[in-house]
């Protein structure tokens, strides 16, 4: 599908269907109210009507307000790609929402087709924006960045689909480094023997049972005179099997999504570097399969993490903190950043406390908190911030080594496994880093918003969002 915004009138502008927003006062007013009211159309949000004979279709939107028509655009372009038209046009309804309505379009009429022997044939090819009232110049320029961020979270999103026999550590260090190659960026990838070398002791017990080389990989954006320097992490379990601690079967079905957090930051800083940004931008993945054989490692384990702090495991399940563990301290003697985010599909008990569609977001900087807030309401993403406390914080004691890897009591278990990650952000950053749980928003078995069947992309566009703002 082509998408393209053309500084034109819509009447002047050919194409095989025209499209309508319509909120219901609108509607009441609209020349073809008639028929449409005889179609039974009520511009509710999210419906459709098609009036063939007159190549138009309608959508309706509550409001015009961004969330509104993103929606709206995405019931349009799904009913479109079911339909045999092969051009479609509509007017920009005004700068604040364009953003929404490209969103809707590339992000709503996403599809994963890659294992489908015989993908169902979509005669959609052409989309057109139209508008000659506004000013073209800034339309364009909101036009072409809200491009390279949706696309940047369909890179994501594919990655996340992947199946896990052919996405493994390795080949998840072989992607990033095609992703390097093709947008300048610098790469630099620790094998397993590196990371024994680096003492990266939680990290790699981890992966020990896998038949794939652990990976830590570092991918770096670096503009000539940056005004800032971001560190991204992402947990990057190709699969969570539990290890020993065994997922029952129907909780480890999607588990190929525990690499999420790890493919949203690859989509970040290739966003990040389209959009030619004035920051640098690190991007570190822990690339890690937690399987089950003879070398698995254990509960009852004590592992030396590469800052040195014990960690009594009690649950083989809660690995990805243990693999942030070592990256977020290896991000840290890394680079000297002025912010550390990490991204991580890390705790179902996230979803328990947030519900499915929300981020939580962890933290000690109140700004940070209100700056990420922000920035993933203008971007449409939710967040919700869950706070830490120090009673919580001493569920995670241990009795042999410095800390457990799980709380001593079943609630707050995002918090506490925020309150895990916070063990290991040096006192000096301690208010430079936030958290973000992404167990229930960065994949869907339901679609919804412009989100399809599997991986959504969280944070690829609210973090895009903050880092274009900064
Ligand atoms: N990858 C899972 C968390 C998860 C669950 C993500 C469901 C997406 C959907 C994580 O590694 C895990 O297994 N966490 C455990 C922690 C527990 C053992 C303390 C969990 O949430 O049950
Ligand atoms: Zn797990
Ligand atoms: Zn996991």
């Amino acid at each position: 599908m082509n998408i393209q915004l053309l500084n034109k009138n819509i009447s002047d502008i050919k194409a095989d269907i025209l499209v309508e927003f319509l909120t219901p006062d609108a509607l009441i007013e609209h020349a073809e109210v008639k028929i449409l009211n005889q179609a039974g159309f009520k511009a509710e949000q999210d419906s459709i009507c098609f009036l063939h004979e007159k190549g138009l279709l309608f959508c309706g939107t509550d409001s015009k307000k961004s969330d509104d028509i993103r929606s709206a655009a995405t019931s349009m372009v799904q009913a479109l790609k079911s339909s045999n038209y092969q051009s479609v046009a509509f007017s920009v309804i005004k700068k604040n929402s364009l953003a929404a309505m490209v969103e809707g379009v590339i992000l709503g009429g996403y599809e994963f087709n890659e294992y489908k022997s015989k993908p169902k044939e979509i005669t959609l090819k052409d989309i057109s924006l139209a508008s000659n009232e506004l000013d073209f110049e800034e339309l364009k320029t909101t036009f072409d960045e809200a491009l390279i961020i949706a696309k940047a979270t369909c890179f994501t999103r594919d990655i996340v689909n992947r199946a896990p026999q052919e996405l493994n550590p390795e080949t998840f260090a072989i992607l990033a480094k095609k992703l390097a190659d093709s947008n300048s960026l610098e790469c630099n990838i620790l094998a397993e023997d590196d990371l024994k070398k680096e003492n990266m002791g939680a990290m790699l017990a981890v992966g020990r049972a896998s038949i794939h080389e652990s990976q830590l990989i570092h991918l770096s954006y670096k503009p000539a005179n940056p005004k800032k320097i971001i560190s991204l992490v992402g947990k990057g379990l190709t699969y969570d099997s539990g290890g020993l601690s065994l997922k029952p079967s129907a909780s480890m079905v999607t588990m190929k999504m525990d690499k999420a957090g790890a493919c949203a930051v690859l989509g970040m800083i290739k966003a990040v570097s389209e959009l030619k940004l004035d920051i640098e931008v690190h991007a570190f993945v822990g690339a890690v399969e937690n399987m089950v054989g003879g070398d698995a490692y254990k509960p009852d384990d004590v592992l030396v993490s590469r800052s040195g702090t014990t960690i009594e495991v009690r649950n083989t399940d809660a690995e990805g903190r243990l693999v942030l563990a070592d990256v977020l301290t290896y991000a840290q003697e890394t680079v000297n950043a002025d912010a550390i985010f990490d991204f991580a599909t890390l705790t179902g008990a996230c979803m328990v406390a947030l519900g499915q569609y929300t981020t939580g977001l962890m933290g000690h900087s109140h700004k940070l908190k209100h700056d990420l807030s922000r920035a993933a309401s203008a971007s449409g993403e939710l967040t919700g911030s869950l706070p830490f406390n120090r009673h919580l914080k001493k569920l995670l004691k241990s009795e042999i080594a410095d800390i457990s890897n799980v709380a001593s009591k079943p609630y707050g278990g995002a918090i506490t496994a925020g309150l895990f990650l916070d063990r290991f952000i040096k006192d000096e950053n301690k208010n430079k880093w936030m958290h973000f749980d992404i167990a229930g928003s960065a994949y869907t078995e339901s679609a919804w918003d412009c989100n399809v069947y599997g991986g959504t992309g969280a944070g690829v566009r609210f973090m895009s969002e903050y880092l274009k703002n900064i």
